[in-house]
């Protein structure tokens, strides 16, 4: 598995956005899948910086987001949708026909599933997805024990996620206990995947899915057997490795 080291989160961020970048020069109308989470601020941050420097227009860009907290609705401060239009989707000039999400209000779930996967096929599959890692090695939503072949479902989510997102709500009781994600087996069709770590909490996780055991306890292990997946890491996410 291939992996590159930046200085700090600024740079990991920096690095992914110049490789996001180069792909949408060489394919305009490219298929993005993205992702939510503080690690992606300075990425989404330097994307929209690169993208007004380099003038790449993200107008032919289709993108679909990983997941979505079950419950929450675009207008909710904390859901990824309005995480998204803060951080990026405000920013560029992509399309809102072109945007993609799983809708966390939507009663429907197993529909709204089946027809997320449909779109993303109708629409060629995803050339480029971005990913960050959870403490415990989830991807997306995919907590451990997720199935390699799983495609986009309701998940619950594990007490160390939901500790962790908690910084973004009031309490811990306001974490929602379910979401929507991508499955693995939806990841891993890709053509291309670029997962961004920074900071020391997530070396455990990181080193376990680079050279540990392929093991559905560690889902982004599962990315070792894809043949086009890239790490980029800060100093103190890659302090573990060995
Ligand atoms: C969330 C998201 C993941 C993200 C992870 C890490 O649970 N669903 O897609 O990768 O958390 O988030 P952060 O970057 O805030 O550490």
């Amino acid at each position: 598995m291939k992996f590159i080291i930046a200085e700090d989160s600024r740079k990991v961020g920096k690095k992914a956005a110049s490789l996001v970048a180069q792909e949408i020069k060489r394919k305009p109308e490219i298929v993005l899948g993205l992702a939510s989470g503080r690690t992606m601020i300075p990425f989404y941050k330097s994307l929209v910086l690169l993208s007004g420097k380099e003038k790449i227009s993200f107008s032919g860009v289709a993108c679909f987001n990983l997941d979505e907290y079950v419950g929450l609705g675009s207008g909710d401060k904390n859901s990824l949708r309005y995480f998204m239009e803060k951080n990026f989707f405000s920013k560029i000039d992509i399309k809102e026909s072109n945007i993609h999400f799983l809708d966390g209000k939507e009663k429907r779930v197993r529909e709204t599933c089946k027809k997320y996967e449909k779109e993303i096929k109708r629409a060629g599959g995803i050339d480029l997805q971005i990913l960050g890692i959870g403490r415990n090695g989830h991807i997306g939503f995919n907590e451990p024990g997720s199935g390699f072949k799983s495609r986009t479902r309701e998940v619950k989510l594990s007490d160390v996620t939901r500790r962790d997102n908690s910084r973004d709500f009031n309490s811990l009781n306001a974490v929602p206990r379910k979401a929507i994600t991508m499955g693995l087996g939806t990841i891993m069709q890709s053509r291309r995947i670029i997962l961004l770590a920074s900071g020391r909490r997530k070396a455990e996780a990181v080193s376990k899915s680079i050279t540990g055991k392929i093991t559905e306890d560690v889902p982004a292990s599962v990315l070792q057997r894809h043949k086009n997946a890239l790490f980029v890491l800060d100093r103190g996410a890659a302090g573990k490795l060995r």
